[in-house]
């Protein structure tokens, strides 16, 4: 049997452009997973805090001096709840926690591979906020990260400093230690 060149010609592009769009669709679908918010163990409402006027240095203490922000311990939420909102079903829920002495199992949102270094501290000595890399936390109900923080955005930062800091944000042991 034979099966005309044009014939063949249709299948071929027809398998390409199917294997493209599958790539395409698979990029596309890891990227939403990558920026999906992670399920939590308390509906914890970074707008509900923010708009009540709490500061995001007031829970994330270490951000200035440290490598990492630090999250809450169980005692800094139960310092406003013994009160506020005491008899409601979540707060209920997180008083279980102080009472059995268990800190919260929060889901990080983002978290770099154990061989990248990164500090807070260093950022914002260089006057960058919080929202410049984690977006308008204030405004979420669910805490979830808004860009994917790979080596392209670091180092799409890093190469727009002053030139004289440029070779050294560049250099990969100082990122990769
Ligand atoms: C230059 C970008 C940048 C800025 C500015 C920044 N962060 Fe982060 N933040 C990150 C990265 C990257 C991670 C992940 C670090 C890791 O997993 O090692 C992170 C992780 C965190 C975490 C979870 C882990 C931890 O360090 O405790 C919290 C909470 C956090 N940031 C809060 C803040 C707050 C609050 C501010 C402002 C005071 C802030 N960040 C400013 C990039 C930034
Ligand atoms: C500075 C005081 C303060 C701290 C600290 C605080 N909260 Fe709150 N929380 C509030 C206020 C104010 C509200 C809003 C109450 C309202 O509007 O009924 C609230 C509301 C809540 C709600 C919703 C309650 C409901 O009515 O369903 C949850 C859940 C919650 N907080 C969890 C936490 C957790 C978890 C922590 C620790 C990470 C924490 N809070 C730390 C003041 C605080
Ligand atoms: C009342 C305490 C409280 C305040 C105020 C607060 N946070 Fe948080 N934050 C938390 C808790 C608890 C978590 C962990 C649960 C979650 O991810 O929602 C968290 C998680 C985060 C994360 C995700 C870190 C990761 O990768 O897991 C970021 C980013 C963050 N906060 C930034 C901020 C910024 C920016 C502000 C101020 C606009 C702020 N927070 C104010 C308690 C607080
Ligand atoms: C929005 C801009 C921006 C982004 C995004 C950013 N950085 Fe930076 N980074 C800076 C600036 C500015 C400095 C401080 C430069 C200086 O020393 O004056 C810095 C400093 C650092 C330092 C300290 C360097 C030293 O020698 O003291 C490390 C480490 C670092 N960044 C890692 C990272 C990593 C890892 C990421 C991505 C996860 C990242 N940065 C994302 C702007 C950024
Ligand atoms: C400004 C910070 C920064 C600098 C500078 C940097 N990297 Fe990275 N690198 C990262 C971050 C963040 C990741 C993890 C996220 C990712 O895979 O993109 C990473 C991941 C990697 C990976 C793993 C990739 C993978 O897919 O698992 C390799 C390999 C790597 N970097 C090599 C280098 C080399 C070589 C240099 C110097 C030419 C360098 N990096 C400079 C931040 C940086």
């Amino acid at each position: 049997m034979t099966i005309p060149r044009g014939r063949i010609a249709r299948w071929v592009t027809a398998a390409g452009l199917l294997v493209v769009g599958l790539v395409v669709a698979g990029i596309l679908l890891t990227r939403a997973e990558a920026l999906a918010a992670p399920a939590q163990p308390l509906p914890y409402s970074h707008k509900v805090h923010v708009e009540a006027g709490v500061q995001c240095l007031f829970c994330h203490t270490a951000a200035l001096r440290s490598d990492v922000a630090s999250l809450p311990s169980v005692q800094k939420c139960v310092g406003c709840h013994t009160l506020i909102s005491a008899d409601e079903e979540p707060i209920q829920e997180l008083l279980g926690y102080w009472e059995r002495g268990e800190p919260i199992p929060w889901v990080r949102v983002q978290q770099q591979p154990d061989f990248v270094f990164f500090s807070h501290q260093a950022h914002l000595g260089a006057s960058l906020n919080c929202e410049t890399c984690h977006g308008d936390v204030g405004q979420m109900t669910v805490a979830r990260p808004v860009v994917q923080m790979d080596m392209g955005w670091c180092l799409e930062c890093h190469i727009e400093q002053p030139e004289e800091k440029v070779a050294r944000l560049a250099d990969c042991l100082t990122c990769h230690k």
